[in-house]
């Protein structure tokens, strides 16, 4: 199956670099992450086109058979539109449709302000990525065991993969605290591929986000060979706005399936 869309190219790129298995089975691919079988975007199928009336059955009867174990559902729509297909018998099954905008850049972003007092550099010490860990569990709000494992097995695969050459992960620290952070992976094809951008509560607005975006984008043209970076942002959150005003345009909406696993 031909890939058409940049985000699901780069999904793809990330989840492959980062171990998971991509299988063509020529009418749909089938994503598989056994080091993190709860990460629904990790366990997923990606359709060629939106769902069709009718679809929805055959589709949940193919993902529940490829992932038996799964308590989500997780299904990816290639396309550039961001049409979500039929939808009353997937809401009906439980699941939601999410949109996200693309967008890309082949010039350097653009930070709309410069915050004086932060350090923004490359995390690279044992030290740095617990910083990490303890900024994604504070901003996920994540207090309960299992919540905390996955993100563990999130940041453990995201390390090996900083570490073996595949991209980098840039912090803003102000007095040494890691207060912000983000990642830019990428396969040497020139694409690079923006990953989790997040700033603690208390330092939102001061631009930090916006100068990690930056300082990643120069690393990345620089010394890994990326001439084309690529974002993508929920349709309704204040990010898009952000990466707008960095330089990004829209280039494409991505629509995607997803019932997620019960909590607790
Ligand atoms: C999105 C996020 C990373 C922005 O981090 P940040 O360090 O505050 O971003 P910056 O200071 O560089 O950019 C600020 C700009 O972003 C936009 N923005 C940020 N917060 C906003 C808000 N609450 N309402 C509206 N616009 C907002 C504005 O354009 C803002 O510029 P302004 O302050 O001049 O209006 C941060 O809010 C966050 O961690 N959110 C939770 C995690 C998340 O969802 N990340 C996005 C994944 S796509």
């Amino acid at each position: 199956m031909e890939v058409r869309s940049l985000g699901w190219q780069t999904d793809l790129m990330v989840r492959r670099l980062a171990g998971s298995s991509v299988e063509d089975r020529g009418d749909h691919i089938v994503v598989r992450t056994p080091h993190n079988p709860d990460y629904w975007w990790g366990n997923f199928f990606l359709m060629p086109a939106p769902p069709r009336a009718g679809d929805a059955e055959t589709w949940l009867a193919q993902f529940a058979a490829e992932f038996p174990g799964a308590a989500h559902v997780a299904i990816g729509l290639d396309g550039v539109d961001g049409d979500v297909g039929h939808e009353p018998d997937l809401r009906a099954a439980g699941l939601v449709p999410e949109l996200s905008v693309v967008l890309t850049t082949t010039t350097l972003p653009q930070p709309v302000r410069v915050d004086p007092a932060a350090e923004v550099r490359a995390l690279t010490t044992d030290e740095d990525w617990e910083q990490e860990t303890a900024l994604r569990l504070l901003v996920r709000d994540v207090d309960e065991v299992a919540g905390e494992r996955f993100i563990r097995r999130r940041i453990a695969e995201t390390r090996e993969l900083i570490d073996s050459g595949r991209g980098l992960w840039v912090g803003g620290f102000v007095d040494g605290r890691l207060v912000s952070s983000l990642g830019l992976v990428t396969d040497g094809s020139g694409l690079g591929r923006y990953q989790t951008v997040e700033t603690h509560p208390e330092f939102r607005r001061r631009g930090l986000a916006g100068l990690g975006i930056r300082h990643a984008a120069e690393l990345a043209m620089a010394s890994y060979g990326v001439n084309r970076l690529v974002i993508i942002a929920d349709v309704d959150y204040f990010a898009l706005d952000l990466y707008r005003r960095l330089g990004f345009a829209d280039a494409e909406r991505q629509a995607q399936w997803e019932r997620p696993a019960p909590s607790g």
